[in-house]
């Protein structure tokens, strides 16, 4: 389950990694009301924040910087209701401005092909990282995290040494980076992302920007994670089955799958295709998700672009397999 940014900022804060004040709004009164609380904190500037689960807010005109509560009201009003690739923004986070004096960026992640998690760092933090990974990778730290020993004070000393960090920064990092891996381990999160980790103008860190995944498989010792689920996007059929203990992904078409396990569904598709169902032409299709695997709804999105992909109908297991990593 990806969470919104508003989500992980809470959870960072929990966690005891610096955060600012943020607050949600769903209307431009409320984003003004919220500037008014907030902005006092820092000189009036607040900013306006698309609050959508996907990358590239800030290019798409999705982050804001407002002066006053006029301009956070202003920006409320035209952030509200934008499309950020295919994401409608429905909430907005009014956030308390930072004076910025560099930017980094730093992720703790699942690295299923080599079974570990890896930690990764620059000191060239921002919008336009994912540039910078594939123009100038050795600027872009990769270090192997020990599942069993995470990042204690060592590990996170190899983190901030690897990134280049001048002694007196990386001594205000690492400790970060170390209440970041709390997080990624406490919350049984697949993800923790900060970019940008701040160093303001006063010579503190804080976590700006965080993207946090949360495992699926770990629901069952997190009720505390239901508030994160966002029943406003899933599908009343779903949210019955979910009701019923059963996974269900309702698709297009005429054809009802129902087995106990995502091999089998899988394979069960494979043979429908083979049989000439034409579910590249997106006629056919219900299928289950299931009780012992729950991949959440992007698995569903998924699948219902596989099924309608011009691809070969034999790799849609491979595909998703590789998707997913299962
Ligand atoms: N609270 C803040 N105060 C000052 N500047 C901010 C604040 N939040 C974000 N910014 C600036 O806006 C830029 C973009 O913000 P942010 O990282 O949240 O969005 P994004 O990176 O575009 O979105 P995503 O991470 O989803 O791709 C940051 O790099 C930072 O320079
Ligand atoms: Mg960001």
């Amino acid at each position: 389950m990806d969470l919104f940014e508003y989500q992980a900022r809470d959870l960072f804060e929990k966690h005891g990694v610096p955060v600012l004040a943020g607050a949600i709004a769903t209307t431009p009164e409320e984003a003004r009301a919220a500037a008014e609380r907030i902005g006092p904190k820092s000189g009036g500037v607040t900013v306006v924040k698309a609050q959508v689960k996907t990358g590239g807010r800030g290019k798409a005109g999705g982050v804001k910087v407002a002066k006053s509560a006029d301009e956070a009201q202003a920006y409320a009003e035209q952030i509200l209701g934008m499309d950020i690739k295919g994401h409608t923004v429905k909430k907005v986070m009014i956030a308390q401005g930072a004076s910025i004096a560099e930017e980094y960026y730093f992720s703790i992640l699942l690295d299923r092909a080599n079974r570990t998690y890896l930690a990764m760092c620059s000191k060239e933090g921002g919008m336009d990282i994912e540039q910078l990974a594939v123009e100038r990778p050795e600027a872009l730290a990769k270090i192997t995290v020990d599942p069993n020993v995470g990042v204690d004070p060592a590990k996170a000393q190899e983190i901030v040494a690897a990134a280049g960090f001048d002694a007196d920064t990386a001594a205000k990092v690492a400790p970060v980076l170390e209440k970041l891996w709390e997080v990624y381990r406490d919350e049984d999160a697949t993800l923790v992302e900060v970019n940008p980790l701040v160093k303001t103008g006063d010579g503190e860190i804080v976590a700006l920007d965080g993207k946090v995944s949360i495992d699926g498989n770990s629901e069952f010792r997190h009720p505390e994670h239901e508030e994160f689920v966002d029943h406003s996007k899933t599908d009343p059929l779903e949210v019955l089955a979910v009701e019923k203990g059963l996974n269900y992904v309702k698709l297009d078409g005429n054809i009802g799958i129902i087995g106990n396990g995502a091999g089998l569904v899988m394979s069960t598709l494979d043979v429908v295709a083979y049989a000439g169902e034409k579910h590249q032409r997106g006629e056919a299709r219900q299928l289950p998700r299931h009780r012992w695997r729950r991949l959440g709804r992007g698995h569903g999105q998924r699948t219902r672009r596989h099924l309608r992909g011009r691809a070969g109908q034999g790799c849609l297991r491979q595909r998703l397999r590789w998707d997913h990593r299962l």
